[in-house]
């Protein structure tokens, strides 16, 4: 089939490489001419692991092509997915819809007569039914073209494997014949029993903004309990993994840390209750506040936690916080909890100094007052506090021996509850770690293995985040 992806940033450009995969002739267009001129290039615009090779290899197939020209995309495409950004309105918890009617408006007139127009972005329930009503009035006089939504549940980090193997399929349409055509298209991914769930077009918008609420709840909830924790003198990890066993609670997303971040999550949550209220169910979603309020208090609470371990206040002192992305094997700093506490730290006088292996330049970009050092040993020499704000695998590597001979003070902050704290501690160090109490307590009063901890925080790698 012929394919249309428009707007080519984490989703449509992995979108667009996994439909040219599978066997369609696909044209990315977005835009941006750097993105695309990169694209075009064999060159991914931002790093996402095995996203280089399936580009390379779709591109030497001869199947993808990339443009900046929407009309040209659209002329004779018979799929038309919209997957461009819908971010927070600045000053408002509503989503920006800028985006996706620009495109409605600048491909309507160019569509063929038989061309389905699918939405992948996240949007607001009844996005669908305003677009598709845009489109009949844009095509007056001309053949009507059929909306579907079909939204994307991809994980950045893991976005290549995810497309190819998505946990399910949904799409919400209004006809027969939109339901056909989209299975169709994914025949190759039915093919692998992935699970096809056809239904109305609302239903399919509602799906995406219920499993982020899901899943921002899940980590809010053990994060509340990280705060009573911390109340109490209680260990949220032990907790953690006693919850998980539960077979109807289970382990995944139960890591409690520095809260979620990203461009999806909290921008989603509030994009829906926003949209809740508008359409009289703001009750009904009411607890999402509190659930991004947990969130935020997390953030606070790192900032808190490195002030005590400096004895009162940061200012002055030189902080490393390790990692900047909004979770690992990702580039993206959008909401990022890590520079969010990084920016804190600095605003209230550390001299802050941050690496990422991967997300350093668009750090820069959004946060430029602050330091930064690409060699890890670097950013480490001479801090008076490590705070562990991003799970890479480099930070779990670090041997404490090692690190204390760079450093001024060994201090450690383990924000993500994903270092083996014993092993710093055994070599001296003061750690602390959300929902924990280390300098008190000891982790040996747990009589669980501790191994196994770093097990499951392996399996839950990627599951953490949306
Ligand atoms: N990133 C994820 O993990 C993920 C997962 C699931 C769903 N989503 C949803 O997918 C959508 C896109 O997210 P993203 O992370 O890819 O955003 P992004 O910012 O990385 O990409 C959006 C792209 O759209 C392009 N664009 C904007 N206006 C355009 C126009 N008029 N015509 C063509 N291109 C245009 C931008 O230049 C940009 O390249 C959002 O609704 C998001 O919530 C994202």
């Amino acid at each position: 089939m012929r394919i249309a992806v428009i707007g080519t940033g984490y989703l449509g450009a992995v979108h667009a490489v996994g439909m040219a995969a599978i066997g369609h002739d696909v044209v990315g267009a977005d835009i941006d001419p750097a993105k695309i001129a990169s694209l075009a290039g064999g060159r991914a615009p931002f790093f996402e692991p095995g996203f280089p090779e399936i580009l390379a290899t779709t591109l030497e197939s001869g199947r993808l092509r990339f443009t900046t020209s929407l009309a040209d995309a659209a002329t004779g495409a018979d799929v038309v997915f919209i997957c461009v950004g819908t971010p927070q309105v600045p000053g408002s918890d509503r989503a920006d819809m800028r985006f996706v009617d620009a495109v409605v408006e600048e491909i309507g007139i160019h569509l063929g007569a038989s061309a389905l127009v699918v939405g992948k972005s996240t949007v607001p329930v009844g996005t669908a039914a305003r677009v598709q009503a845009r489109l009949n009035t844009l095509r007056a006089g001309m053949p009507s073209v059929e909306v579907a939504w079909n939204p994307e549940f991809l994980r950045e980090g893991f976005a290549v494997e995810d497309t190819l193997r998505p946990d399910r399929i949904v799409v919400g349409a209004a006809t027969e014949r939109s339901i056909a055509v989209l299975e169709q298209l994914y025949a190759p991914l039915l093919q692998q029993q992935i699970p096809f769930i056809r239904t109305d077009l609302a239903t399919a918008e509602l799906v995406k903004a219920a499993a982020n609420s899901f899943l921002a709840t899940k980590i809010s909830f053990i994060n509340a309990m990280a705060e009573v924790c911390e109340t109490v003198g209680a260990d949220v990890t032990t907790l953690a993994y006693a919850l998980g066993h539960d077979k109807r609670i289970g382990s995944l997303f139960l890591r409690s840390g520095v809260g979620f971040g990203g461009g999806c999550l909290g921008k989603d949550i509030r994009a829906f209750r926003a949209r809740g209220t508008e359409l009289g169910a703001g009750p009904a979603l009411a607890f999402l506040g509190e659930v991004d309020e947990i969130n935020m208090r997390r953030r606070r609470r790192t900032v808190e936690l490195a002030a005590q371990m400096l004895g009162g206040s940061v200012a002055g002192s030189r902080i490393t916080v390790l990692g900047a992305a909004f979770k690992p094997n990702s580039d993206d700093v959008r909401d990022s909890p890590a520079l969010w506490v990084a920016r804190a730290l600095h605003e209230a006088g550390a001299q802050v100094t941050v690496h990422d292996p991967e997300a350093i330049d668009n750090a820069k970009a959004v946060a430029p007052q602050l330091h930064y050092r690409a060699d890890l040993l670097a950013a480490i020499d001479g801090a008076e506090l490590l705070v562990h704000l991003t799970e890479w695998d480099d930070y779990r590597r670090l041997e404490p021996a090692v690190v204390a001979d760079l450093v001024a003070h060994t201090r450690i902050l383990d924000a993500r509850n994903a270092l083996p704290v014993e092993k710093w501690l055994a070599g001296g160090w003061q750690v602390e770690a959300l929902g924990r109490s280390l300098s008190g307590g000891s982790p040996e009063s747990t009589n669980w293995d501790t191994t196994e901890v770093e097990s499951i925080i392996e399996q839950s790698e990627g599951v953490q985040y949306a």
